[in-house]
């Protein structure tokens, strides 16, 4: 019998995609991080091969292999992503940033692990450069997708960090609903555009959830060209 083809809807296309958490130093030994276990943003990767598209995955620290076709760069910290994505962006035809970004990192790195003393020990931290608003104040044609994980007033906050960061298309997850979030193969999502659409999903799977990413992106594409 004969399988039906997915239409390649993204073929010629370029699509850089940031998965996975971010590893903040504190010494050679030690560092912040988060729950993202990088399935979303894999899922994503791959389901945008599958369409045909050019895919570059720019990863943090998962367990995860890399899908069959995609190229991965593996990063540690929210600066290494940023020099990664900002090196792909300039022909990038769609960005799609799923990682979980740490907000913070240590501000001073002991280059000697820091041996245990009586005491206490405070670690002062610093703000990482947020790379989705820094690539919406310098995108041309691209197409900016982002990630808004709240755990209350959800689709306010979302909307907020559409326009705040000028992104095409957010995806915002309910990480306090069971089924939804970091760590497993499921999510619930509601996702917005630019345009003033909202759409909200029941529990799918993250490779179902990511072919519905890819389903709204194209529609708002084909809107924006009429
Ligand atoms: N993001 C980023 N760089 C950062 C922090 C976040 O690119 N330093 C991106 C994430 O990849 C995600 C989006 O911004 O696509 C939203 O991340 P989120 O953590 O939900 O929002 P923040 O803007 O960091 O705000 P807050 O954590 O305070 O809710
Ligand atoms: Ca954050």
């Amino acid at each position: 019998h004969f399988a039906m083809l997915e239409q390649p809807r993204l073929k010629g296309k370029k699509v850089v995609v940031t998965a996975g958490p971010t590893q903040e130093k504190i010494d050679p030994v030690r560092y912040f991080t988060n729950h993202s276990s990088g399935k979303m943003g894999y899922a994503i990767a791959e389901q945008a091969q599958r369409e045909g598209a050019d895919v570059i995955l720019i990863s943090g620290p998962t367990a995860l292999p890399c899908p069959k076709g995609v190229k991965r760069v593996a990063v540690e910290t929210a600066q290494e992503m940023y020099e990664a994505v900002t090196g792909q962006f300039a022909d990038a035809d769609i960005v799609i940033k799923a990682a979980a970004v740490a907000d913070y990192r240590p501000k001073e790195v002991f280059t000697e692990k820091r041996k245990k003393q009586p005491g206490e020990w405070a670690i002062e931290m610093e703000r990482t450069i947020d790379i989705l608003k820094t690539l919406g104040e310098q995108k041309q044609s691209q197409l900016l997708v982002g990630f808004a994980a709240e755990s209350e007033k959800v689709e306010e906050y979302a909307a907020k960090k559409l326009e705040a960061k000028n992104l095409d298309l957010i995806v915002a997850n309910d990480i306090s609903a069971s089924g939804a979030g970091f760590k497993g193969d499921t999510n619930i999502i509601t996702i917005l555009t630019r345009d003033g659409k909202t759409k909200q999903y029941p529990l799918l799977s993250k490779q179902e959830a990511a072919r519905r990413i890819f389903d709204e992106l194209l529609d708002y594409m084909k809107r924006q060209q009429q």
